[in-house]
């Protein structure tokens, strides 16, 4: 499966989808959520988070473009770049290290497009017209690992 569609009637459906999706997910994975301002990104990786025991912790890196979680030996990188001025800044944070050190996941991530992982799983979550609650999420794999964990995921969520 490399991609499919999934729609959110509720934040908490999207915090349990993204928990979902946390479960099939190791250090050294990416995903990268994209959608307006106040789509659900931050919203998605609280449930991520959750999956850990972790949602407590959720703030907006707006100010560290970076934040880090630690759970047992996962650790968790969720950044932020939409502040970023440009691509050499995330390169001079040294924001590459990041990749193989746990799951990062970076809001805005299509951003910094070209300091991306060759393989990573994107999250476009968009708001539904005409509904203050209603997303739709569309999951892309690109790399078989990825394809791999969206054919699970499928099956769990649909
Ligand atoms: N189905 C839904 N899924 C996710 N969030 C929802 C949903 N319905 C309503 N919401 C609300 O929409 C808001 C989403 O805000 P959130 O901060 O997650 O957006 P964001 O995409 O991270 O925005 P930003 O680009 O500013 O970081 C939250 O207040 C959340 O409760
Ligand atoms: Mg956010």
């Amino acid at each position: 499966m490399k991609k499919f569609n999934i729609t959110s009637n509720l934040s908490d459906q999207t915090m349990h989808i993204a928990s979902t999706l946390a479960k099939h997910l190791k250090n050294g994975d990416t995903v990268v959520l994209t959608g307006e301002l106040g789509a659900g990104k931050t919203k998605f990786t609280e449930g991520f988070l959750a999956y850990f025991g972790l949602e407590n912790e959720i703030t907006s890196p707006t100010f560290n473009i970076v934040n880090e979680h630690t759970k047992n030996d996962i650790n968790i990188y969720h950044f932020d770049v939409y502040r970023l001025a440009d691509i050499d800044e995330f390169y001079a944070i040294g924001g590459e290290e990041y990749f193989d050190k746990g799951i990062c996941i970076i809001e805005w991530g299509e951003l910094i497009e070209e300091a991306l992982p060759e393989e990573y799983i994107k999250i476009s979550i968009q708001k539904q017209e005409n509904t203050d609650n209603s997303r739709e999420l569309h999951f892309e794999a690109f790399g078989q690992k990825y394809e791999l964990i969206l054919d699970k995921l499928k099956e769990e969520l649909i």
